[in-house]
């Protein structure tokens, strides 16, 4: 079995990665908790091909990244890149969010997930984006999910992401969907 080295500190991540790619001969670890590499770049694509790199070339092994984050388009995309320091807890992330955007009637969003997966000498083999649509709530709704999720609103669903079943956020949301668009591109790729 190839061992795929995940980018993350997060071994959620780890299980997650695990359930789309459960169909290919991949061993996940999680990488050694010392090697830190900060995203420096300003695209979630860029992050997440340097993350995977660096990950690949420290390593030795194919390495996986992902990046992702949510975009308001009445605030000209922030947080983007920025969405997990945008504060210190998922809370005061989603209240300064709210504060920011005030009572704009444009309240459209939307999460990206870029994923990039490099061979062990770093260059990248396989990068996919995916975008999923919603519009941001005045008020949290919903007890699921994490960070962002009670105020993302998904109109096919008349649900926040915190309110979907797990099983409709991950077939619907940018992780799932990057992942989506991975997949095909798995089955060619020699290790
Ligand atoms: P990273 O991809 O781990 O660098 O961080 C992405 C940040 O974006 C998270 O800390 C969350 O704040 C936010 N985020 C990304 N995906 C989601 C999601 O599916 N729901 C809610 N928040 C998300």
């Amino acid at each position: 079995m190839t061992i795929l080295v995940v980018a993350t500190g997060n071994p959620g991540k780890v299980r997650e990665m695990q359930s789309y790619l459960a169909d290919f001969g991949w061993e996940l670890q999680l990488k050694p908790p010392e090697l830190d590499v900060e995203e420096t770049e300003e695209t979630f694509m860029s992050n997440a091909r340097l993350k995977a790199t660096e990950v690949a070339k420290a390593t030795g092994e194919w390495a996986i990244a992902d990046d992702s984050g949510l975009e308001v388009r009445a605030l000209g995309g922030v947080p983007g890149v920025h969405s997990a320091r945008y504060g210190t807890t998922d809370a005061n992330r989603i209240e300064r969010l709210l504060r920011e955007l005030g009572d704009n009637s444009n309240r459209q969003a939307q999460f990206v997930c870029a994923v990039a997966i490099a061979r062990p000498d770093g260059s990248i083999a396989l990068q996919a984006e995916g975008t999923c649509p919603g519009e941001i709530l005045k008020a949290p709704r919903g007890s699921g999910g994490f960070g962002y999720d009670p105020i993302f609103y998904v109109e096919s669903e008349d649900m926040t992401f915190a309110e979907m079943p797990p099983e409709t956020k991950k077939r619907l949301s940018h992780r799932g969907r990057a992942f989506q668009a991975l997949l095909p591109q798995l089955k060619n790729l020699e290790t």
